[in-house]
């Protein structure tokens, strides 16, 4: 009964322990209050249980054969299926360089032998309620980025088009020594850079033609929708900017907001040269893709009229050349 606040929680926890008694208990402890609980003896075979197993978190003892707890912890916070799973670090040492090691390895929480059942339970039980509320991001993230992906296939001309913004663009950004949290807003504005264009009727998007003033106004305002659409996910809280304002230009002529110079933010920038390139190296209705040479030569011409920023250009521009990222395989693939 001391546990009642955890039965609203569920899930399914990985312990993985070489000591068979200590996997009992655990076991034991954990289904009762409504877990599920898978066990094994190891950390090659945690790791390979992660990899066919739904987890919601992981109780790693620290001492294990093959892999230790250290190195399974590393491997499940190093890889993007895994790394959102709660890791709990179970050692017979409460000496501090385990902890500053298990630190290292991202682990989530520590347990110290022998194992305080109300604490194991409460840490438990909030690490779970913590990753639920992730998993509940997750989904919101996931519609997202399939309605902008299906926005983008209604048009055969932009196919993969958001794949490769998303991909270059972090990589631009990494080049250009961005922060984390840049880089990753820039991986996700590459996909729902365009999902304001939901706003927009498809006869209009997808218009083969010259546009009319009031046809263009309209596709003008796919910045903000889509920076609407994206607003409620704090988690995008760095997307957004990138999304209003990827259609600026540095002397101003751009939209929605007709910023200049600097107030157009870097992330924005940066996105911007990647998706000018990609439309340019790509078969439009109106046009035949560029070559390499042709859509770098464009877009010079246009840093020297004021639109984009020379800097960034500039080291696009040695990204693209150097091959070495590549943006060449894609240029070659376009029809070099
Ligand atoms: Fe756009």
């Amino acid at each position: 009964m001391q546990y009642q606040s955890l039965q609203s929680v569920t899930g399914t926890i990985l312990v993985a322990d070489d000591q068979a008694a200590n996997r009992e208990l655990l076991d034991e402890l954990l289904t009762a209050q409504g877990f599920r609980v898978v066990t094994v003896p190891d950390g090659a075979a945690a790791v390979d249980e992660l990899s066919k197993t739904h987890v919601d978190l992981v109780l790693l003892d620290v001492m294990m054969p093959h892999l230790n707890g250290f190195e399974v912890c590393q491997k499940i916070k190093s890889n993007p299926e895994t790394y959102l799973i709660p890791v709990v670090l179970i050692t017979a040492l409460s000496d501090k360089q385990d902890r500053i090691e298990g630190i290292k390895a991202g682990a989530d929480d520590f347990l110290t032998r022998p194992v305080d059942q109300a604490e194991l339970l409460a840490r438990v039980g909030s690490l779970l309620k913590l990753k639920h509320r992730t998993d509940e991001l997750e989904r919101a993230e996931a519609v997202l980025f399939t309605l902008a992906r299906s926005i983008e296939g209604k048009d055969p001309y932009t196919h993969g088009h958001c794949e490769r913004l998303s991909d270059y663009s972090a990589r631009l950004g990494q080049h250009l020594g961005l922060a984390e949290d840049e880089i990753t807003a820039l991986r996700r504005a590459g996909v729902v850079h365009d999902v304001g264009k939901i706003a927009v009727p498809d006869a209009i998007l997808l218009k083969p033609g010259r546009l009319t003033a009031e046809e263009w106004k309209l596709i003008q305002e796919h910045p903000v929708v889509g920076e609407r659409i994206c607003a409620p996910l704090k988690s995008f809280r760095l997307v957004l900017p990138i999304i209003r304002h990827h259609h600026e230009k540095l002397d101003g002529s751009g939209y929605p907001d007709g910023l200049r110079g600097d107030a157009i933010p870097i992330t924005a920038r940066v996105l911007q040269v990647v998706d000018v390139y990609d439309a340019l190296t790509t078969d439009r209705p109106y046009k035949k893709a560029f070559t390499l040479t042709d859509a770098l030569q464009t877009m010079q011409q246009e840093v020297e009229k004021g639109w984009w920023d020379a800097h960034v250009f500039g080291e696009f521009e040695q990204l693209v050349r150097s091959g070495t990222t590549g943006f060449l395989s894609r240029s070659t693939a376009a029809g070099q």
